[in-house]
Parts: structure tokens; C-alpha cells; sequence
């Protein structure tokens, strides 16, 4: 009996001895991990503004930077969990900003005459409906928005700034604007 009791504690202690080392490993590999994604956060931008996305006019391609500066913006919020506090404020920023930047641009087509002006103003208006809206989500799960949003970024920065952007350059520049 007193031998089973030996081996009972034995195993006990083991265990014991088990949980201890699970516990330690469990607390590495976070500290691991954070130490991972802080590095990750330092080097790694999600979109930095680069000359293949100018459209070759600088007053527009300063307006731009400002978007790609609140791509990343939305993006840190993001990866350091402060979705929550930011993002009302990144909503706000992001409605103000495309009132402003599609009103430079629109200036310019009635300006210039350009002759995709029409549906160049289609897509403005689409995207700035998609904006408007994410107003109305603000009560909704903020990370969840703030991921929606920042798809709804990417997608406007490749399908809009990259195509429908680009094509104004060669009739700006041709009225002289740089
Ligand atoms: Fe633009
Ligand atoms: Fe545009």
C-alpha cells in the first residue's frame, strides 16, 4: 500500500512537474510571438507610396499620399488592437478626405473638358456612397468594420487610383498641369 502511494506521487509530481513546463512554454511562445509581431509591425508596411502609383500631376499626387497614409494608418490601428478608439476618427478622416480630393479632381475634368469625366464621376460617386455608409456601420463590431474598410482602401487604390486615375494624366499634362 505504502509502495502504490510511493508510485501515486510519484506520477503526481510529474504531473505537476508537466504543468510547469507547459505553462513556462505556453508564456515563451508569447512573448515569442509578440516579440514577432512587433518586429513585423516595424518592417513591415502594409502600402507605401511609390512612383508607380504617381499619375504624374504633383497636387494630386500629394492627395494621394495622404490616402496610402491613411491606408496605414487604419492598418496600425488594426494590428495594435486599437480599431476600437480609432477608427470613428479614421471613418471621419476618410469622408472629409474623399469630399475633398474627388471635388480637386472633378475641378480639373470640368477644367480641362476631359472626356472621361462622366464616368470617371460614376466611380466617385460610388465610392463616396461606400464612405458615407461606413458612417452609418460605426455602432457595429469596430474590428470587423475596420477590416471591411480597409478592403474597401485596397480595392479603390489598385481599381480606381490605378486605372481610372491614370488615364487623366495625358490630358492634364497636355493642359500643363504637373
Ligand atoms: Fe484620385
Ligand atoms: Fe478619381
Amino acid at each position: 500500500m505504502r509502495a502504490e502511494l510511493l508510485i501515486f506521487f510519484r506520477k503526481l509530481y510529474c504531473f505537476r512537474n508537466l504543468c510547469v513546463v507547459t505553462v513556462i512554454s505556453a508564456k515563451f511562445f508569447t512573448m515569442l510571438y509578440n516579440d514577432i509581431i512587433k518586429l513585423y509591425q516595424k518592417f513591415m508596411k502594409l502600402i507605401e507610396w511609390s512612383e508607380e502609383l504617381s499619375v504624374n500631376v504633383k497636387e494630386i499626387d500629394d492627395q494621394h499620399k495622404l490616402f496610402v497614409g491613411l491606408m496605414d494608418k487604419l492598418y496600425g490601428a488594426i494590428t495594435s488592437n486599437q480599431a476600437t478608439v480609432l477608427l470613428d476618427g479614421i471613418i471621419d478622416e476618410l469622408v472629409q478626405y474623399t469630399i475633398f480630393h474627388f471635388s480637386t479632381e472633378e475641378k480639373y475634368f470640368n477644367q480641362f473638358n476631359y472626356e472621361h469625366a462622366d464616368e470617371h464621376k460614376i466611380a466617385h460617386s460610388a465610392l463616396l456612397a461606400g464612405v458615407e455608409n461606413f458612417k452609418k456601420e460605426k455602432n457595429d463590431n469596430k474590428n470587423e468594420l475596420a477590416m471591411k474598410i480597409l478592403d474597401f482602401m485596397e480595392n479603390w487604390l489598385v481599381e480606381h487610383l490605378e486605372i481610372h486615375d491614370k488615364q487623366y494624366t495625358k490630358c492634364f499634362n497636355e493642359h500643363g498641369l504637373y
